[in-house]
């Protein structure tokens, strides 16, 4: 597994991989790698011959400074990870400056989908993701990138972001990895003390509970239930809870408003902020 730093380095390195007629996936993270990342990287092996994780800090996508402050930064465990479980092939590993030499001032426009949720709680969240991936695709051309389902609306605005582009690559969704105790793993899940660690899973327990409530309640009603379930664990505060249509992701007041439905949710355990999400039916 090679290690590379520039655009430069990176480029030559694909670029071999085709001259070989070798597939090319990538995986993109902001690193602090854990199980989750591992099972994006060991299926993008699976399906292509050729595989590139890039682990970059994105400051663009940061609304927060102390977020991006403490964000953990783990590069020499992150590249031990791959090499001893994955067969990754390159780690592009950049600087800021190497990734936005001049200050990106792009604006993507994405609708209504990047309007709610997170697009509503952390403003320019998602231009900031959509101009570090854009970039990342110029660089590394792949047939097809890798996108774990527990950043459900990112998917969705990546999935968006290549439609409107026409880019020639496909997405591949990736389950959520869970801690044994249904936690879904997260870097951020590093940063939990004890106490917030422990209170956590009732996050995703709380949310699998849900699915039995929705033969009695509406989903406003599970919206009110879950918050106030997860509310109730000292050191849970629920920031918001969203039941929406799982293509257009816009809330839904009726079960049967549509076929794909999902619920969106995030919680800070005292400072960190932790999401995850559920599928009622598909
Ligand atoms: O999901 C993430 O880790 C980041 O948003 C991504 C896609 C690597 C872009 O910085």
């Amino acid at each position: 597994m090679r290690i590379v730093t520039t655009i430069a380095e990176l480029k030559t390195a694909v670029a071999q991989a085709r001259k070989d007629g070798l597939t090319v996936g990538l995986v993109p993270t902001m690193g602090a790698l854990h199980n989750g990342h591992l099972s994006l990287v060991n299926k993008a092996c699976n399906e292509c011959q050729f595989v590139v994780v890039s682990i970059f800090v994105n400051p663009t996508q940061f609304n927060n400074p102390d977020d991006l402050r403490t964000y953990p930064r783990t590069l020499d465990a992150d590249t031990a990870l791959l090499s001893n479980n994955t067969k990754a092939n390159v780690v592009f590993a950049p600087s800021v400056e190497e990734v936005y030499p001049e200050p990106d001032t792009r604006q993507f426009s994405f609708g209504a989908i990047a309007e709610v949720m997170e697009g509503k709680y952390r403003p320019g969240h998602f231009n900031g993701v959509a101009q570090v991936v854009s970039k990342l695709f110029m660089f590394v051309e792949p047939d097809k990138a890798f996108f774990g389902e527990k950043d459900f609306q990112q998917l969705a605005i990546i999935r968006k972001m290549v439609a409107d582009l026409q880019l020639n690559i496909e997405i591949v969704p990736c389950p959520i990895v869970r801690e044994a105790d249904g936690l879904a793993v997260s870097s951020r899940n590093t940063l939990l003390t004890e106490q917030f660690r422990s209170v956590a899973p009732h996050i995703a327990a709380t949310l699998r509970a849900s699915v039995e409530k929705m033969k009695e309640l509406s989903p406003k009603q599970t919206i009110e239930w879950v918050t106030n379930q997860i509310n109730s664990f000292g050191g849970l505060e629920v920031e918001y809870y969203s039941i929406v249509d799982g293509l257009t992701l816009q809330d839904i007041a009726n079960w049967n408003d549509t076929n794909y439905v999902v619920g969106c949710i995030t919680v800070y355990a005292g400072k960190v902020r932790l999401i995850d999400n559920i599928c009622y039916k598909k």
